[in-house]
């Protein structure tokens, strides 16, 4: 059997990482011959950590906290939708060209199209937050071609910045987080609020019935956001689907595959 193609995500700390799980099992189902690991680098080694893993045959890598940017400035080549996104979360060796790519945005829209059933198209789309979470989905959201994408934002200066970069790609504005007093179709957490167990700044009014309300983060219980949401009637999502929908669209890039992500997300969910 020839050596297999090395793979790996690089991140500080990685150790928790279920990339490689992940990964490894798409290559089973694809028959394809990889290996995929687990790079820790230093915090002032990014750089040096990834040139030494193509030195040694490797042919991609997942980004994760805290190197996206740094993956941003260290590609040669950059796709739209990581220039839109201003970060790189999976880099392509191939030479001398170094591809940087953005697989969260198409993730999210991917999870919340096929695996929850919900359509984006001429709905009405509230995006909390204005980091780096949340520039990261905005064009894949907004190729959807929503009614509108209302970004609100703790530090409202931070979404009217966010709204204004993509005004020339779709319906997106700003909003007053406490004066929005009214529903939406998807409702998307993209702050770090539950990393701290707190509720980003929204009026409950946001919520309907019919309202799908998601949270990129993920955790066995649902985080302080899916619970506000669903005491007021709305279906909730944790970011899982979307974890896996993005390492299945890196596998594309990196392999030319696409690959059935539902065993693998019910596993992982199975596991929590
Ligand atoms: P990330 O890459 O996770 O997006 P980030 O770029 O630091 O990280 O952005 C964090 C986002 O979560 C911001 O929108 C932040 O709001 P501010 O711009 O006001 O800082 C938001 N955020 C973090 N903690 C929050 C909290 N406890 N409540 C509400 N919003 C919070």
């Amino acid at each position: 059997m020839n050596t297999p193609d090395r793979y790996a995500v690089i991140g500080n700390p990685v150790e928790h990482s279920k990339s490689p799980e992940i990964h490894t099992y798409f290559a089973v189902q694809a028959g394809q011959n990889i290996v995929y690991e687990r790079l820790l680098a230093p915090l002032d080694g990014f750089v040096d950590s990834v040139q030494s893993f193509v030195r040694d045959g490797g042919r991609g890598v997942n980004v994760t906290v805290p190197f996206k940017l740094q993956a941003h400035a260290f590609a040669t080549v950059l796709t739209e939708r990581a220039q839109a996104a201003g970060a790189v979360n999976t880099l392509k060796f191939d030479g001398d060209i170094i591809l940087g790519d953005n697989t969260d945005g198409v993730g999210l829209v991917v999870d919340i199209i096929r695996n929850a059933g919900r359509v984006l198209t001429g709905k009405r789309i509230l995006l909390i937050g204005a980091g780096g979470a949340a520039r990261g989905v905005v064009l894949p959201l907004l190729e959807q071609a929503p009614a509108e994408l209302v970004v609100i934002n703790r530090t409202i200066s931070k979404a009217v910045e966010l709204a204004y970069r993509f005004a020339d790609k779709g319906c997106i504005v700003a909003g007053d987080a406490k004066a929005l007093q009214r529903s939406f179709d998807i409702i998307i957490n993209a702050t770090s609020s539950s990393l701290v167990e707190e509720m980003p700044p929204l009026d409950s009014a946001v919520f309907a019935e019919s309202s799908l309300a998601y949270d990129m983060m993920y955790a066995k219980e649902p985080t302080v956001f899916l619970r506000f949401a669903s005491e007021r009637g709305a279906t909730i999502r944790d970011g899982l689907g979307m974890l896996v929908e993005q390492a299945a669209e890196s596998f594309f890039v990196w392999r030319g595959v696409r690959v059935n992500t539902m065993p693998i997300l019910a596993s992982l969910r199975g596991k929590m």
